[in-house]
Formats: C-alpha cells, sequence, structure tokens
C-alpha cells in the first residue's frame, strides 16, 4: 500500500494505476462501517484508493472540526490490511490553498433535512467530493447508506457535473445492539450511548409498522417520536420520511422510502436512517 500525502504527486501517479479504480472517501478516524466500504469497493476494482481527509469546509465553525477524532496510524494499519492500493492524504494547504474560492452548490437536495440543520454542510462535502473525483478520477465511489443524504448529494452532483463516477451506496454497519457506527459515538458516555440506543431501536420498530400495513407517513413519524421521546436525553431535530434520491417527504411510504432521524444527545448530534423494504 501506498501513501500519497500530496495532489502533485498523486497526479504523477494517475496514469500507471490499473483501473478500474474504487474510491473511498472518509475523514479518518476508522471503524467497521468504513471496513465495509473497503471492502465492497475491492471486490469490483483493479485498485482501491482510500482518501483520509478532514475536511474544513463541512464543519460550521461551532461544530467539532478541532476536536474531530484522528488516528491515522491505526487508519492505515486498518486499510493496509484489507487490500488498499493508495491511501490519499492531503493537508489543508494543498486542497485549500491560498486564493481557493469556488464552492459547489448542490440545490433543494442538499436544503433539506440536514441542510436545515447544517446550513453549509454539503457545500463543503460536494466541494470536496468534487475535488477527490477530479484528483482521483475513480471509476467507481462508494459511500455508506449511514449518510444517506450525503449519498444523494454526491449523486446529484456526479450526475449535474458529468463527472461520470458510478456511484455505490453501502449499506449501514451496526453494532451488535443496532447503535449505527459512527466516528463520533466516541463522543458518548455510557448514559448517553444507551439513549442513542433509542434511535436504531424506533427505526426498527417503524419499519415493522409499515411491513405490517401501516403506510401514512404521519402515523409513522409520530409513532417514531413517540419512542425517541422515551428518553430524556434525547432531543430530535428531524423524524423524515423521504425518497432517497430527492430526499422530499412523502405521504405514503413506499417500498425504497427511507426513514432518517437526526437527534442531539449532550453535544453530539446523531443521525442515522432504514430503508423500508
Ligand atoms: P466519514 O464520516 O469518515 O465517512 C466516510 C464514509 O463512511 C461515508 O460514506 C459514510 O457514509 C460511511 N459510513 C460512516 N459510518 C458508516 C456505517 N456505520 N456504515 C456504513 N458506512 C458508514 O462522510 C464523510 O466522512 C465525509 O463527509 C466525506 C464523504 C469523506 C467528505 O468529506
Amino acid at each position: 500500500m501506498k501513501i500519497v500525502d500530496s495532489i502533485s504527486k498523486y497526479r504523477g501517479l494517475l496514469e500507471s494505476i490499473p483501473r478500474p479504480t474504487g474510491l473511498v472517501p472518509t475523514m479518518g478516524y476508522l471503524h467497521e462501517g468504513h471496513r465495509s466500504i473497503v471492502r465492497e469497493a475491492r471486490l469490483a476494482n483493479a485498485s482501491v484508493i482510500a482518501t483520509i481527509f478532514v475536511n474544513p469546509r463541512q464543519f460550521s465553525p461551532a461544530e467539532d472540526f478541532e476536536e474531530y477524532p484522528r488516528d491515522p496510524e491505526a487508519d492505515i494499519e486498518l486499510l493496509d490490511s484489507e487490500g488498499v492500493d493508495f491511501v490519499f492524504m492531503p493537508s489543508v494547504e494543498d486542497m485549500y490553498p491560498d486564493g481557493f474560492d469556488t464552492t459547489i452548490n448542490v440545490g433543494s437536495v442538499a436544503a433539506r433535512l440536514e441542510g436545515k440543520y447544517r446550513p453549509s454542510h454539503f457545500h463543503g462535502v460536494a466541494t470536496v467530493v468534487c475535488k477527490l473525483f477530479c484528483i482521483c478520477r475513480p471509476d467507481r465511489a462508494y459511500f455508506g447508506q449511514k449518510d444517506i443524504q450525503q449519498c444523494a448529494v454526491v449523486d446529484r452532483l456526479n450526475t449535474d457535473l458529468n463527472l461520470g463516477v458510478k456511484v455505490v451506496v453501502v449499506p449501514t454497519v451496526r453494532d451488535d445492539d443496532g447503535l449505527a457506527i459512527s466516528s463520533r459515538n466516541v463522543y458518548l458516555s455510557s448514559d448517553e450511548r444507551d439513549a442513542a440506543l433509542f434511535i436504531s431501536r424506533s427505526l426498527f420498530h417503524v419499519l415493522e409498522m409499515w411491513r405490517s400495513g401501516e403506510e401514512r407517513s404521519n402515523m409513522l413519524k409520530s409513532y417514531t417520536r413517540t419512542v425517541l421521546e422515551l428518553s430524556s436525553l434525547l432531543s430530535i431535530d428531524y423524524v423524515s420520511i423521504a425518497d432517497p434520491q430527492s430526499i422530499e417527504e412523502v405521504e405514503r411510504a413506499t417500498t425504497g422510502s427511507v426513514v432518517a432521524i437526526a437527534a442531539r444527545i449532550g453535544k453530539t448530534r446523531l443521525i442515522d436512517n432504514i430503508t423500508l423494504d
């Protein structure tokens, strides 16, 4: 496995990398969710490129950019053990040099749900993903369903700007008790972690309720809120049932609709979702 720490070094290698190539963008502090994405990429591509870059542009000033957990040595070990070919780890100055002045602004898909609570977040995500696609020129790029709206934003960007990448969505990996694995779970105390379990629990319940025949979104959403409100530590940002591509709310939940939740527990904000199928 080769570690590439600058855009110019990556450019120098580009022509020699066997295709097809699969790109796995990450912000590091890798866990089993990232591992499963890497494995999926490994199965389908001649070369796998993982990127580690904590992207300052997707954090608002009030968010946790400085404190975001980092452990590059452990990350490199995990990626090496999964047979990744290249790790691209550029510096912030290399990605955003003095004078950098372009922002990718994806429209309504990015404005909903997370966009309401983190107004500049998807500008930052879209800009960095677009840059990573331009630098690495992958045939395929892999993203986790855990961040379903991010998948929709990347898909829109990729289609609208004719970037020509196949965007692959990989299922969410959960701990044994159901909690979706996230780099931010390290912030949770043990009581907070117990409270966080209400999120996945409510998603599994709502899936059962839908499977038993309830299709009215309002009913499903209010049931989900009732389960979440059982925990006093948890405060809900949104409960949504939406189309996975447009992220538009649906009145009737059908196969493929996504139930998404964002909630705050103490200082930690968690998101999770489930596809109705
Ligand atoms: P990061 O949070 O490091 O996540 C990298 C990828 O791992 C994303 O596609 C995310 O959806 C996926 N992922 C996270 N937790 C997962 C889980 N439990 N199961 C499956 N996949 C999971 O998302 C980002 O970084 C950034 O926004 C990025 C796309 C790298 C742009 O900066």
